[in-house]
């Protein structure tokens, strides 16, 4: 082995240790930012020890490429709004899948001879098994960046037999596979070409099959899909590197997607094939029973001044109106005077994984009191104010009494419970599982109409210049 080749490897496993430290920092928030340092340091690594690898030329055209790429990259970074973050990451996936399909055909037109049969075979496995995926990931992306963008319809689209038919799909892309892998294969092009068009139909099928109430799962497994599709690049370049950040990300994307089915009571199976993406039954709606009752600021903030255990339930609405801040403000107001006061965060509330804990953090709200849905509903019971933020799916007790609704099922932040529900949104609009959410009509709860930030810059007023 030679000095540069050896250097290479220890580079790569210095950038593999940080990717892996990067990942545990980005469990927990208080480590989040130490964790996305360690990405970027690897990261680094990786592509400085790759560009100046042993048999890489070019270097003019690479670094132009990296240049135009990171003024997109950070002008979209800049720009992006934190509400559209889950689309771009959507789309970010589908150039990770896109890349290991060129990737696939560029390698499978390499012309470099086999040293054995053998180890020609296991080349077209590879390429075979990483233009699908690549595929699947492509076009399952574009489809969940347009549900979360709000371009295609969040409803699962579904027909009788689409089951059948994606698996029907399958067994034929495995068919074409294993002739594409046969000596006997003479057009690989085409067979690749037909395999491609057939898997970018099949990433379509099982992502547009998917109900709104759902996406969170199909968000963290286009994640897993992209680290695989990564990964099979790596078994085609013979890139170690790759091959082991692909395998983290595919594997923490998978766990993540367990662990967000178990969040909303999903088998992981049923969503990943589209069996019965949500788990709605088939019957006579129950009726919604009771009447919805507004109230003032000024009314909300008094009840605010009289209780002792307050809850704060935020949600995508709190991310639409950036009222995190206020927010936060109110809570330092709260708690100045005595009061308890808890954040409760579902863990799919908002469009991302950890959406809220995100947003919280970025006003600087202290994690000790920021708890998850398990702790606060242990003493919902006992809480004197629950004030939801632009939250509504993750609070709807159709969740729980309700076999026909689309969200049936799902453990929900049971804010009904608390002596008085106040309830911050713009309208009676549905959330975005397209459910009416009883709730609002319960005797206990109140709604607050008008846009998150405005409703609580207004809280603040009433609860700082004019109740104090
Ligand atoms: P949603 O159920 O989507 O409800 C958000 C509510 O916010 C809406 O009903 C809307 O009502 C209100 N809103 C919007 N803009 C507002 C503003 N400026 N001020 C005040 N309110 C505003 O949100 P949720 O309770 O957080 O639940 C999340 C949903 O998204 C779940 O169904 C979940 O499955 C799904 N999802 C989650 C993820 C992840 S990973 N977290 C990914 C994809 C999908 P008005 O229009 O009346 O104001």
């Amino acid at each position: 082995m030679n000095i540069a080749k050896e250097l290479q490897t220890v580079a790569y496993l210095f950038a593999s240790i940080l990717f892996i430290l990067s990942l545990s920092g980005l469990s927990s928030q208080s480590t989040a930012k130490r964790g996305v340092l360690y990405g970027i340091a690897g990261m680094v690594i990786a592509i400085l020890a790759t560009i100046f690898g042993e048999g890489v030329e070019g270097h003019m055209y690479i670094f132009v490429a990296i240049s135009i790429a990171s003024v997109i990259g950070y002008i979209a970074a800049r720009k992006v709004e934190m509400t559209s973050m889950p689309q771009l990451v959507a789309i970010l996936h589908s150039f990770v899948g896109l890349a290991a399909v060129l990737v696939g055909v560029g390698s499978f037109l390499d012309t470099t001879e086999f040293t054995s049969n053998a180890a020609h075979v296991i080349h077209l496995v590879e390429v075979y098994v990483g233009v699908f995926i690549g595929a699947v990931t492509f076009t399952g992306s574009i489809i969940a960046w347009g549900k979360l963008e709000g371009r295609i319809s969040s409803k699962p689209w579904s027909f009788k037999g689409l089951q059948y038919l994606n698996l029907a799909v399958f067994l034929l892309i495995a068919l074409i596979g294993i002739f594409f892998c046969s000596p006997l294969a003479s057009n690989g092009v085409l067979l690749l070409g037909i395999m491609f068009a057939l898997s970018c139909f099949l990433g379509i099928s099982l992502v547009m099959a998917i109900g709104g109430g759902d996406m969170p799962v199909v968000v963290s497994m286009l994640n897993s899909y992209s680290g695989w599709a990564a990964s099979a690049a790596g078994f085609m370049l013979g890139n170690d590197l790759l091959i082991v950040t692909g395998a983290l990300v595919g594997s923490s994307g998978a766990i993540l997607s367990i662990h967000m089915c178990e969040a909303m009571n999903r088998s992981f199976f049923s969503v990943i094939f589209a069996s019965g993406s949500t788990s709605q039954k088939s019957g006579v709606r129950t009726a919604i029973e009771g009447e919805v009752t507004s109230i003032g600021h000024e009314n909300v903030a008094s009840n605010l001044m009289e209780s002792n255990s307050i809850v704060i339930v935020p949600g995508y609405g709190m991310a639409v109106a950036k009222a995190q801040y206020p927010i936060y403000e109110l809570a330092q107001f709260l708690r100045s005077k005595g009061k308890k006061v808890r954040f409760a965060i579902h863990p799919v509330a908002g469009r991302l994984p950890g959406h809220m804990n995100v947003l919280l953090a970025e006003a600087n709200v202290p994690y000790d009191i920021v708890c998850d849905m398990e702790e606060i509903n242990q003493d919902i019971a006992e809480t004197d104010l629950v004030l939801v933020v632009g939250a509504n799916d993750v609070v709807n007790p159709s969740a729980q009494d309700d076999p026909t609704s689309s969200i049936y099922g799902m453990p929900v932040i049971e804010a009904w419970r608390a002596r008085q529900v106040v309830i911050m949104k713009r309208s009676m609009s549905v959330g975005y599982s397209g459910e009416d959410n009883p709730l609002f009509y319960k005797p206990n709860a109140d709604m607050l109409y008008g846009d998150a930030k405005e409703s609580v810059e207004k809280l603040n007023h009433f609860l700082k210049d004019k109740l104090v």
